[in-house]
């Protein structure tokens, strides 16, 4: 089967460039082929009134919504409650982030909230930017130093989540925070999670700080033993019964690890020094290569998904169950069906929330390479047969 293949792609490049074409507009041929496919139906449309996975969709303002590899949930905002979008506003490109929040009472019509964890253009804003000196004021210039590694305009600001802490009434956003180190260039060397408060979903967040998280335990195979307690692709998860967690991947991509935050959801539970394995976080899948992790539970199961760790690009999905989260995590294989469902509907998993009525939806980035601010936004109904967790594609639908 494989010399077969081999044969046909050999046969093809062959007459293309017989015809003249070259091995790069081949590609591209290929390319526009994939894009023919019903996952990009709905690229140049605009999102309305319904769900279109993949088109254009504009906040109130008719502003391209800029919240990426975020969040969407439903929380208490003044009194009521609102659906809340925290993500990556990717207009500065890679790096340099701010993290955005959008608010509905719908989830088709978003209201921009503002960015509300801002990253300083300048360590010297710090000091006299009136944004930035009323967050930081109060800090010793060593602190602000610390605080503008973190948040700077080279610096790697992905996956915010946010969370609503009752006892403090106050909301917490953690985020992947990274970015090179004077010993390598490589945007993902520092691989951390930061952490910010605010008495407000719409901000300003003040940055606490950043750390690294759970180690692997003495007695069990590091996948990465040179640089313990790694966090990046990461998510927070709320229990039912107030306990809240966090979910990243660690040992240099290799492994995931759940692992239970302190009351005020602001650290972990335990100092990763003196943290038990199986009662204050587990390790998941060693050596699996997972990234963006996603928690939910739904009928009293726990449901772990994740991508592959193929940057932007997508791939296969897998989907693991449990009954406790410190339990035993069984794995369910891919949750997407139908066509495109081994490269996730050309997604990769970042959110999976409920809606008013029961219904929960996927959500997915697509992102564009060549054009990250243009990634776009892939939204899916989820079911849960037999205690399955599936997704699929739907070109158009309404969750209400
Ligand atoms: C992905 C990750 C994204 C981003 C990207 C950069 O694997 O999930 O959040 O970091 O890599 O290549």
């Amino acid at each position: 089967m494989k010399a077969y293949l081999c044969l046909l792609l050999t046969a093809a490049v062959c007459a293309a460039l017989l015809c003249g074409c070259s091995v790069g507009e081949l590609n591209n041929a290929l390319g526009h082929a994939a894009q023919d496919s019903p996952i990009y139906d709905n690229r140049d449309d605009t999102v309305t009134d319904a769900f279109l996975p993949g088109a254009r969709w504009l906040d109130e303002d008719g502003r391209p919504i800029q919240a990426h590899g975020g969040q969407v949930s439903r929380m208490p905002v003044d009194d009521a409650f609102a659906y809340i979008w925290v993500g990556e506003d990717k207009r500065s490109g890679h790096t340099g982030n701010c993290v955005s929040v959008y608010a509905s009472d719908d989830l088709y019509h978003w209201r921009f909230g503002g960015d509300v964890l801002r990253v300083p253009p300048s360590r010297e804003a710090l000091d006299d930017d009136p944004y930035f000196a009323a967050l930081y004021g109060a800090c010793t210039p060593a602190e602000k130093d610390e605080i503008y590694a973190v948040l700077n305009p080279f610096a790697v600001i992905e996956r915010p989540k946010m969370l609503y802490n009752e006892k403090n009434d106050n909301y917490v956003i953690w985020f992947h925070s990274d970015g090179a180190t004077p010993q390598n260039d490589y945007l993902y060397d520092i691989g951390m999670a930061g952490v910010a408060v605010s008495d407000s979903p719409f901000g300003p967040f003040r940055l606490l700080g950043r750390s690294r998280l759970s180690r692997c335990p003495v007695d069990q195979l590091d996948c990465y033993p040179r640089s313990k307690g790694e966090a990046r692709d990461l998510n927070l998860f709320l229990d039912e019964d107030g306990a809240a967690y966090v979910t990243y991947t660690s040992e240099n991509n290799k492994t995931l690890y759940i692992s239970r935050l302190n009351e005020d959801f602001t650290g972990l539970c335990k100092d990763p020094a003196e943290a038990v394995h199986g009662v204050d976080y587990i390790r998941l899948f060693p050596g699996a290569m997972r990234e963006a992790p996603v928690l939910l539970r739904h009928e009293g199961r726990y449901y772990l998904m994740s991508s592959s760790t193929t940057g932007w690009a997508s791939n296969q999905a897998r989907v693991w169950w449990a009954n406790e989260i410190f339990g035993t995590w069984h794995n369910q294989g891919n949750p997407c069906l139908g066509s495109e469902k081994n490269i996730t509907f050309d997604t990769q998993s970042t959110s999976i929330f409920e809606a008013e009525n029961g219904q929960w939806i996927y959500y997915g980035d697509r992102w564009n390479n060549y054009d990250l601010p243009d990634s776009r936004y892939v939204w899916l109904p989820v079911r849960f047969d037999d205690g399955k967790l599936t997704i699929t594609w739907q070109s158009t639908w309404r969750w209400d």
